[in-house]
């Protein structure tokens, strides 16, 4: 069973990603440093050099692959979730949980930030407050929401890990249940052999 990070730029899912899974014994992986890694080159570049829309294509694609990991905490960037289709792949992935942090925070930790493209250019505030308040209710949609406003690292990954362990649990007692009751069902029939002309 994987976690899933979801949430506004700079809501901590990389730092509160990292000791979460170290705290379970599980990997990490953060899926802009992956595509990073892939590519050899930042997501500034790319963006910079291919656009946009060629980042959500190559987000898109890693987020169907998602579901191959196990026992994996997986950090998302920002706008995958919001990506039509996505969240549902990132469910199928593992227990998804919203990391909600307040907008002032975020805006404080973007403005020292060089590295995002979405908010680079000027009008930092509006523009994060226009971006967070489209993403929000896409986020909500996460199976556990993890209030991290005023919170440290460490505090945020105890409350994540308690309230993700029952979600957890009843995913994979649900899981457990279908496979039992696929293995119940009958075979399907054979195929029925093609007619000689
Ligand atoms: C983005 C968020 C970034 C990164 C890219 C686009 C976004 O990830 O994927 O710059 O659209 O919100 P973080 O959420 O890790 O900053």
């Amino acid at each position: 069973m994987n976690l899933v990070l979801v949430g506004f730029m700079a809501s901590g899912k990389t730092s509160v990603g990292r000791r979460v899974a170290r705290r379970l014994g599980y990997r990490f992986l953060d899926t802009d440093h992956f595509i990073e890694g892939e590519l050899g080159c930042t997501i500034a570049e790319l963006f910079a050099t291919k656009g946009e829309a060629h980042f959500r294509d190559l987000e898109s694609r890693l987020a169907r692959r998602l579901s191959a990991l196990t026992n994996t905490v997986i950090a998302t960037g920002g706008g995958m979730p919001v990506t039509p289709g996505n969240f549902d792949a990132l469910r199928k992935a593992g227990v998804v949980v919203f990391l909600d942090a307040d907008i002032d925070e975020i805006v404080q930790r973007l403005e020292r930030d060089t590295r995002r493209p979405k908010v680079q250019g000027g009008e930092l505030r509006e523009k994060a407050l226009r971006l967070h308040g489209e993403r929000v209710p896409v986020y909500r949609q996460a199976d556990v929401v993890v209030d991290t406003k005023g919170k440290s690292v460490n505090r945020v990954a105890g409350d994540l890990i308690r309230l993700a362990a029952e979600a957890m649990h009843a995913r994979e007692a649900a899981e457990a249940a279908h496979a039992r009751e696929a293995a119940q069902e009958p075979a399907l029939p054979p195929e029925p052999k093609s007619q000689p002309a």
